[in-house]
């Protein structure tokens, strides 16, 4: 039966020259696929990064952090710290500032540490010159624009309230870019930084019912490319974490799992793997959890990103139902 259709391929040319043709696009693909894949798992386990003695580690430079005083964003803070540099970190709770400030000086005694208040949501501008001449007190070499917000629950974007809006625009988008433009002269006169920007895995596969959130990460993800290519050549290292889920207050998931790291596994991650990109294959972008890259990976190989919207709109769905349902039970029983 199969060297009947041979011999009939092989008789007429065009039909063989078709044949060829679709060989050769099919092994073009797997092939693309295979090493897609072999490249991820050499940077996950194999590929070292750059060294964070390049950005100042051991030399009394400072690393800023924001969002530092939970989650992901106090877990860069204490292993920046560790990691022999100086540390200020800010956010709003100045009783979760204290205790933060406390943790980072039993984890490195020798790293100096400041703190500074501040609700990216609502700043003024008189609160970010006081921190623009902090800041200028400093020599900054790495810049952890962490901090972030989403919505409380899956929503409809029409049912979002203004002011969860307007913070997730604040928090999100201007408060990196107010940041990054108060830090980055300096580390263009010294021709040495880092920079890195919390991106979200619902920039990759956009996420309906977090439309606000996932649209901000998406400008997080844009930006990020072109500063970086802006960067480059000045010594300036721009990283953007395409982060899946990690265990925090935010996700809301306290168990971790293949897919769910916990913050002190994530960060020590990313910071052993500087300028690595994981399983990602967008520029300046890095996934260097095994269980995301793979995530980058499939998605990028299967499927349509139609598919993947539409799956992840089904998933919010469900995930709202759960939500409503939850609410509903705890008003009744209060
Ligand atoms: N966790 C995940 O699964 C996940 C996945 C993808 C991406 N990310 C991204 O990773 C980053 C960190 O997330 P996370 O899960 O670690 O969050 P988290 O546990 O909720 O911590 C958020 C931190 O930001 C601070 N913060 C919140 N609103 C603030 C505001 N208006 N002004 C100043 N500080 C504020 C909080 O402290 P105070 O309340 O004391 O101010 C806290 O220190 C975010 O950008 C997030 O989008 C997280």
């Amino acid at each position: 039966m199969f060297e009947e259709q041979f011999q009939a391929v092989s008789a007429n040319p065009s039909l063989a020259m078709c044949a060829i043709l679709c060989t050769f696009l099919g092994a073009m693909y797997l092939g693309r696929m295979v090493l897609g894949l072999l490249s991820l798992v050499f940077d996950i386990f194999l590929n070292p990064g750059l060294s964070l003695t390049r950005f100042g580690a051991g030399q009394g430079h400072w690393a800023v952090v924001t969002g530092a005083t939970d989650g992901i964003g106090k877990q860069f803070a204490l292993d920046l710290a560790r990691r022999k540099f100086n540390v200020l970190i800010i956010a709003r709770n100045p009783a979760k500032l204290d205790a933060v400030v406390e943790e980072i000086r039993a984890v490195n005694p020798e790293s100096a540490v400041k703190q500074f208040q501040l609700d990216f949501a609502h700043p003024t501008e008189a609160q970010y010159l006081e921190l623009k001449a902090l800041l200028d007190e400093l020599t900054v070499s790495v810049l952890v624009n962490n901090v972030g917000v989403s919505h409380d629950m899956p929503v409809p974007f029409h049912l979002e309230t203004e002011e969860r809006i307007n913070d997730i625009v604040s928090v999100n988008i201007k408060a990196m870019l107010k940041m990054t433009h108060m830090v980055v002269p300096q580390m263009i006169s010294r021709s040495r930084g880092l920079i890195i920007n919390s991106g979200s895995f619902v920039a990759t596969v956009p996420t309906p019912l977090l439309s606000v959130y996932s649209g901000s990460k998406a400008f997080v993800s844009t930006w990020s490319q072109a500063l970086g290519a802006e960067l480059q050549s000045k010594g300036v290292i721009v990283e953007h974490l395409n982060t899946y889920f990690v265990v925090s207050a935010m996700s809301k998931i306290r168990r971790s799992s293949f897919m769910i790291p916990t913050p002190d596994v994530y960060v020590r991650k990313v910071l052993s793997r500087i300028g690595v990109r994981g399983g990602s294959n967008v520029p300046f972008t890095s996934s260097p959890i095994l269980g995301h890259a793979l995530a980058d990976w499939a998605v990028d190989n299967f499927f349509s990103r139609r598919f993947w919207l539409m799956y992840n709109l089904t998933l919010h769905q469900d995930i709202r139902k759960r939500a409503l349902k939850k609410r509903e039970l705890a008003a009744k029983e209060y």
